[in-house]
């Protein structure tokens, strides 16, 4: 199987095609920069989710999960520097409009557009989503939908260490939305407006944190290896002075090579003691720890490894996107890891009389296992697998002529094409080994 015809038009009519992901409500004309996802893309999602979760088990300390608003007001916004520093520069062109990006145009040639050379001046634009709560539209009744999970971790700190019996170095998760009114949404899945991340807060002591930023860095670079991203298509980006955002003291981008380009998949960032220092300024809030060792208080600090969730699914779709030649025809697989998959097993009745058979066997299997399974009787069996090879199933079922004699089933592998038989009481063992 060949990745080499990737492309992200490829990937993007995939993901249609097969109920991945839709344009946001197609029928109105759709909306620039956000998605709806489909129930293959839901199963996927959540497979992602559940597997950030798990890699987060370490033996240093402990991780607890957050779900926090998704509006938040202006005054934690000003505090977390989001309302004076959140902004991309943008320029217009005079002639047609467009807008830009500055740095994504060479403002010496012409708009890739129109063709004229007309820019206005480089200015800059906060990319907050504002709301005002109530019917209010004053600025005690300004609030923001949040431009990343993170600073409900850090407003919570307080509540989290003193209701969980969490001690530091410990870990706040949080998986949610979070909206950003990019000035050019691009590449699909890649720069969205509406999207979710998974983000890690490790609270640890000012000396250790230097320690633990180049350990969850091992440890991200270790998840992707897991769930199927070669190890060439990634890398570290080290952020330069300019590069670093205003809370950050370091921060490493891990790099994925997509169909586009290397860009970033994931930011760990060395927050130090900025945001639970400015939300103890802000608020009037103490927000610092005891630490019965040395007898004193201090405020944590902070390492981040933030990740979306969309993101990680294109690249996963982009590493996974095969092609090859099977009788003659050409295949496209989705060659994700069978943690990953969204649809674990195709069961796939051979003849109309063994449809009842099958269902049977498919029921159980749902029943017994916690992960989502298909059943299919419509079209020629070659054509069956070639829809759950391009939807990433690693296994498709066939109950055959001699399964009520031998009480076996055949099990295709996707990537194989190849086939063995086992024993139907040995369908959830033999699965369960390739998924966990
Ligand atoms: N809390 C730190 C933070 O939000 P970030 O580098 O702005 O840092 C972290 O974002 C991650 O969130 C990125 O590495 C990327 O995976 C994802 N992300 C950011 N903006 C995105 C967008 N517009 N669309 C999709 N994913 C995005």
């Amino acid at each position: 199987m060949s990745s080499a015809s990737v492309t992200l038009e490829k990937i993007v009519a995939l993901c249609k095609r097969r109920g991945f992901v839709f344009p946001a409500a197609e029928i109105y004309g759709g909306l620039n920069g956000i998605y709806d996802f489909g129930p293959l893309g839901v199963l996927l999602k959540e497979n992602i989710k559940k597997a950030w979760l798990q890699s987060l088990c370490n033996d240093k300390g402990e991780v607890v999960q957050l779900d926090g608003s998704l509006l938040g007001s202006h005054a934690m916004w000003t505090a977390s520097g989001h309302t004076e520093n959140f902004h991309d520069p943008m320029v217009d062109c005079l002639n047609c409009k467009h807008r830009y990006r500055s740095d994504h145009v060479d403002l010496k040639k012409a708009c890739p557009h129109c063709g004229k050379l007309q820019w206005t001046e480089p200015r800059n634009f906060n990319m907050m989503f504002q709301t005002h709560l109530g019917a209010a539209a004053d600025q005690a009744a300004l609030a923001y939908l949040r431009p990343e999970t993170a600073q409900s971790v850090f407003v919570n700190f307080k509540q989290v260490i003193s209701t969980s019996r969490v001690k530091i170095p410990f870990g706040i998760a949080q998986v949610g939305k979070a909206f950003r009114n990019e000035i050019t949404p691009r590449q699909f899945l890649f720069r969205m407006r509406e999207f979710e991340q998974m983000e890690l807060e490790w609270f640890c002591t000012p000396e250790q944190a230097n320690d633990f930023f180049h350990f969850w860095q091992e440890k991200r670079l270790a998840f992707y290896a897991t769930i199927g991203l070669q190890k060439e298509n990634i890398r570290i980006h080290k952020h330069e002075g300019h590069e670093l955002s205003h809370y950050s003291k370091q921060t490493h981008d891990v790099e994925y090579q997509f169909p586009f380009g290397w860009k970033e998949l994931e930011g760990i960032a060395d927050r130090g003691d900025f945001d639970l220092s400015q939300h103890t300024k802000h608020s009037g809030k103490e927000l610092a720890v005891y630490d019965e060792a040395t007898k004193q208080s201090y405020t944590p600090h902070v390492v981040e490894c933030s990740v979306g969730v969309d993101r990680l699914f294109l690249a996963l779709f982009s590493e996974a996107y095969k092609e090859d030649t099977m009788d003659g025809e050409l295949r496209t697989v989705l060659a994700l890891n069978p943690r990953i998959a969204p649809i674990k097993a195709a069961f796939l009745p051979l003849t109309k009389k063994q449809t009842d058979k099958m269902i049977a066997l498919y029921h159980t299997i749902q029943q017994h296992t916690s992960y989502a399974v298909q059943f299919d009787e419509s079209g020629s069996i070659g054509k069956r697998y070639r829809r759950q090879d391009e939807i990433g199933t690693p296994f498709c079922i066939t109950y055959d002529f001699e399964s009520d004699t031998d009480q076996c089933v055949t099990i295709r592998h996707r990537d194989t094409a190849q086939q063995e038989r086992i024993a139907i009481e040995q369908i959830t063992t033999y699965l369960a080994q390739y998924i966990q």
